[in-house]
């Protein structure tokens, strides 16, 4: 597996298998085992997802030492009175382990301050709890605010990385090149999974799918192409699955030969054409399916009158939290109406 090199001199399988979305929540165990069974030894968990004691037994249970896996795990929205120290610790009883590879704060707007959580952070590294510590979720004015004062500086950033964010998060990305901090990016596949009416289609792959094809003798996937995108631009890429023949297919990406720079620019320009942040509009949908839900349920006019008093309240309300959350994750993004869970 390649390796990228950070700048605290440690180095990250540049491919991760994530715990989050659809995994969330769930008992991963025997998943996140076919994922190391297949290969994948940098695993991306979260306190979020609400499943690190799953991600815990598998790292138990695989049979590979510690040494070989590359774990992270990122700090969730700490309750009253607990310390960021205090939940990683309760983090690596969940995940049994010493100390995780990377640490990550995972929505920047869950924290008031953010310099004196940074220095939290700076703390666990200290302590030899966390050998990397970073940032996901983070826009430009927020890194700012950890920069000014950090002693460490961030050595990652994850972020929502696709063809449809390339131009928004050029910004972001050229702070982090400015800095030296590395872009991880997550949702890799939302052109084909999440907006597959978008202009990065299977017709704009399948020129460079048959080139590749040609050249490494063997099929080449969409997906593969999208990994190997994300490669050409040197981001750090969580992808998932649920499905073992999927971990391999991702992993076959690293037998394949790279995109030329006509290819990536082709994918490039097609995803500028269009603007589409999943982990933003995402609430927007849950809202409005609450709300058809509501409407459809109400049959007599005095009920319907009543859902829908509900629901215009209960949109209203939703709309300004997220409308905040939104322009304070992406203030830079005239295009976001929602914030989504991750
Ligand atoms: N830091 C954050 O805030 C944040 C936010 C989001 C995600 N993440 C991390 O990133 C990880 C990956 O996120 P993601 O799930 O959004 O990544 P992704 O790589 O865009 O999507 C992975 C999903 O794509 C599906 N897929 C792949 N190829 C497909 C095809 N040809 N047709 C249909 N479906 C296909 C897989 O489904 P199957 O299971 O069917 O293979 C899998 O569920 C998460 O698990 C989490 O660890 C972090």
């Amino acid at each position: 597996m390649p390796m990228v090199l950070l700048n605290d001199g440690t180095r990250v399988p540049a491919l991760g298998y994530g715990t989050g979305t659809i995994h969330r929540e769930h008992d991963t165990t025997s998943t996140i085992l076919s994922a190391i069974s297949a290969g994948f030894t940098h695993l991306d968990g979260a306190q979020l997802y609400k499943n690190e004691e799953f991600l815990g037994a598998a790292i138990a249970t695989c049979g590979r030492p510690r040494a070989d896996l590359y774990i992270t795990t990122k700090l969730n929205k700490l309750p009253e009175g607990q310390s960021v120290r205090g939940a990683l610790e309760e983090s690596l009883r969940k995940l049994r382990v010493d100390y995780v590879d990377m640490f990550l704060i995972h929505v920047p707007i869950f924290f008031a301050d953010l310099k004196a959580t940074w220095r939290e952070m700076e703390g666990v590294k200290e302590a030899g709890l966390a050998r990397t510590i970073g940032l996901s979720n983070f826009n430009a004015t927020q890194l700012h605010t950890i920069l000014e004062d950090a002693k460490v500086i961030p050595a990652v950033n994850q972020v929502e990385y696709h063809p449809y964010v390339y131009d928004t998060n050029k910004t972001l990305v050229a702070i982090h090149e400015r800095h030296g901090i590395a872009t991880a990016g997550y949702s890799g596949l939302a052109t084909l999974t999440r907006f597959p009416d978008g202009p990065v289609d299977s017709a704009l792959l399948a020129p460079i799918r048959r080139r590749l094809e040609k050249e490494a003798g063997a099929p080449v996937t969409e997906a593969q192409v999208l990994l190997l995108w994300h490669r050409a631009h040197g981001v750090i890429e969580i992808t998932t699955s649920s499905k073992a023949e999927r971990m391999q297919e991702y992993l076959d990406i690293l037998r394949l030969p790279d995109l030329t720079s006509a290819e990536v620019k082709t994918i490039d320009d097609a995803g500028s054409t269009v603007h589409r942040r999943f982990f933003v509009s995402n609430l927007c949908s849950k809202a409005s399916t609450r709300l058809m839900g509501l409407l459809s349920s109400a049959r007599t006019g005095w009920m319907r009158e009543q859902a829908i008093s509900v629901a215009v309240g209960f949109v209203w309300a939703i709309s300004r939290t997220a409308m905040t959350k939104a322009s304070a994750l992406y203030p830079d993004d005239d295009t976001n109406t929602c914030a989504g869970a991750r």
